[in-house]
């Protein structure tokens, strides 16, 4: 049995699980700054490390606390080394750091997307090679052919924003709040999605690759007037902008389960993970089980609070890598650009 101490701090949520044997959660502990950046409509990095100091300690402590063992139990520590914002990864990375060296453990470094993909494991340990998997989340949107363990081949990315970095923008312009997505999501339940004909960007090359900024501009004219409304200088009113909301969402969702579906029949593979917060999108978890079954693919999407930034599905990941062999120096460095493949 091994029992791995999993720290996440790579973007604005401190946090600190419990995983055993890889698969099973001992306890998982996630404080949000929400109300910290809130009042700015996005992450004020500054902000992030600060919090992420203030809150680092109470959380292990509670994550241990909560799994019932001491530090002497553990089997190893795993802490996200990028990607994300630097200054808040440095947090994790110290503190794991400091915890290893005291306790004489081994100290795993995790690449954040290999996180979001291993909460699947969380959720069905016995998820079995090759598949395709996106992560889709507020700094990335990213497709992957992952053939085997710790294998990941990049099949398309963003060529602008990230879809939920769209969801945030676009909420803000709708004077909705941060962060976006579930505000969106909220908004678009009463909305119609077929209002607004918005873009769905496809490559012109036939690639992989997502554009989301093409949307985002389509919402700022339509908002401007230039849409089919068409009443220049006026704010939409309560019902355009569920309307805006819905249509933007569904024209977000088409673009990302058209790209899946697409790279898992390029790719000849059947078996799909999709995670990151976007993938708390109750649409877009709608529409990827539709399309799956009627393409007669197996879907893996875990529970919402598994696709966001959480610290289990970085123990997950550090207990595969673990049991490899791999570990990270004591000049282990926080890396805010960390390809994954
Ligand atoms: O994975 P995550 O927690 O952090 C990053 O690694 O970025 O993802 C956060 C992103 C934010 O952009 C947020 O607006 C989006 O996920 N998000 C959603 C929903 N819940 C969170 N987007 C659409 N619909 C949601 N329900
Ligand atoms: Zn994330």
């Amino acid at each position: 049995m091994d029992l791995i101490l999993g720290v996440e701090t790579s973007c604005d949520e401190t946090a600190a699980a419990v995983v055993e044997d890889g698969g099973r959660i001992l306890s998982s502990v996630v404080a949000s700054q929400v109300e910290v950046h809130a009042p700015y409509g996005g992450i004020v990095p500054e902000l992030a490390s600060r919090r992420h100091l203030e809150m680092i300690l109470p959380v292990l402590t509670c994550a241990l606390q909560d799994a019932g063992v001491g530090l002497a139990d553990l089997t190893a520590v795993a802490v996200t080394a990028g990607p994300g914002l630097v200054g808040s990864l440095l947090v994790g990375v110290s503190a794991a750091k400091a915890l290893a060296y005291c306790r004489r453990l081994p100290l795993v470094a995790v690449n954040h997307l290999e996180g979001h993909i291993a909460a699947a494991r969380l959720e069905w340990p016995q998820i079995v090679h090759p598949f395709v998997a996106l992560v889709v989340s507020g700094g990335h949107t990213h497709l992957y052919h992952v053939p085997a363990e710790c294998q990941y081949r990049l099949l398309g990315r963003t060529r602008d924003d990230a879809a939920g970095e769209a969801f945030d923008k676009v909420a803000k312009l709708l004077n909705l709040g941060y962060p976006g997505g579930p505000l969106i999501e909220r908004e678009a339940a009463r909305g119609n999605p077929q209002a607004i004909p918005f873009p769905r960007a496809v490559c012109s090359d036939g690639s992989l690759d997502f554009s989301f900024s093409g949307l985002k501009t389509a919402v700022v004219h339509h908002l401007k007037g230039y849409g089919p409304t068409g009443r220049a200088g006026e704010a939409p009113g309560d019902a355009e902008v569920r309307d805006i909301c819905a249509s933007f969402q569904e024209a977000a969702v088409d673009m990302l389960v058209e790209r899946l579906m697409r790279a898992a029949q390029e790719v000849g593979v059947g078996r799909l993970v999709v995670a990151g917060g976007v993938a708390c999108n109750g649409a877009l978890r709608r529409a990827l089980t539709v399309e799956a079954e009627a393409e007669g693919f197996e879907l893996y999407l875990p529970a919402p609070a598994l696709c966001t930034d959480n610290a289990a599905m970085i123990a997950a990941a550090g207990a595969v890598r673990y049991r490899r062999g791999e570990r990270a120096g004591w000049d282990l460095n926080a890396t805010a650009s960390l390809p994954l493949a």
